[in-house]
């Protein structure tokens, strides 16, 4: 079959890469608004950027042509927190992806306990297994629908006790969700462990900035 990209509406085209690109981890999101509602959806284009510092990138889009709240609030204030849900949080993560006025809580909406943050004002989810700080870096505006590529610099990382050994994340531990296709969901299947390969160390460029 061949399709060719230009014929493609923007919905069938994000029916078609969303069930392409798979499976996705999911950022859960926290911002805060000027007005101090603390705001909470969850985001799968979503991936990590840089390792020093590190940085994590995810995808808004927009709700009839306007910001969705999480944008908004995260051009607003400067600051969000990528939190990651596990898998017996499933349903709070679908369900935190309702459409809200502004004014609407979700974490209070879906009775989530928050605690404050280090760094930014923005609280992180008391019950995820991970969370990082983030600091707005760099929003970069792609295509024709309006969605943003949105760069947030870790300045902190919260995890759960036990979730680390020697450096490592324990993935089974950590239990993660992943978005496949419309309200589709997985978790972790079988793990492979193949030979390590030598990798040469990552190190800074002179400068400290790549090009
Ligand atoms: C698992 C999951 C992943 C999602 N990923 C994205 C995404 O990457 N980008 C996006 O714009 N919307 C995504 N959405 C839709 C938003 O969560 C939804 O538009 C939400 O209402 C936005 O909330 P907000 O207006 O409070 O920011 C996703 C929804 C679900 C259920």
């Amino acid at each position: 079959m061949f399709l060719d990209a230009g014929d493609l509406s923007p919905e069938a085209t994000y029916r078609l890469m969303s069930g392409i690109v798979v499976p996705r981890p999911i950022a859960w999101i926290t911002t805060v608004s000027e007005d101090g509602v603390v705001n909470l959806a969850p985001f799968s284009c979503f991936t990590f950027v840089s390792n020093k510092p590190p940085m994590l990138g995810v995808n808004i889009g927009r709700k009839a042509g306007k910001r969705k709240d999480t944008g908004a609030n995260i051009h607003a204030m400067g600051e969000f927190v990528v939190n990651i849900g596990d898998a017996s949080q499933m349903v709070a993560i679908h369900e935190s992806s309702a459409e809200h006025a502004p004014d609407v809580s979700e974490t209070e909406l879906l009775g989530l306990d928050t605690l404050p943050c280090n760094t930014v004002r923005v609280p992180r989810l008391a019950d995820a297994p991970v969370s990082m700080e983030c600091k707005l870096e760099r929003v970069i505006a792609f295509g024709q629908t309006g969605a943003e590529f949105i760069v947030g610099e870790v300045t902190a990382f919260h995890l759960r006790d036990g979730l680390l050994h020697d450096g490592k994340v324990d993935t089974r531990a950590l239990n993660p969700v992943c978005r496949i296709g419309g309200p589709n969901y997985a978790t972790l299947g079988e793990i492979v462990t193949l030979r390590g390969m030598q990798q040469t160390a990552k190190t800074v460029m002179d400068g400290g900035r790549g090009g």
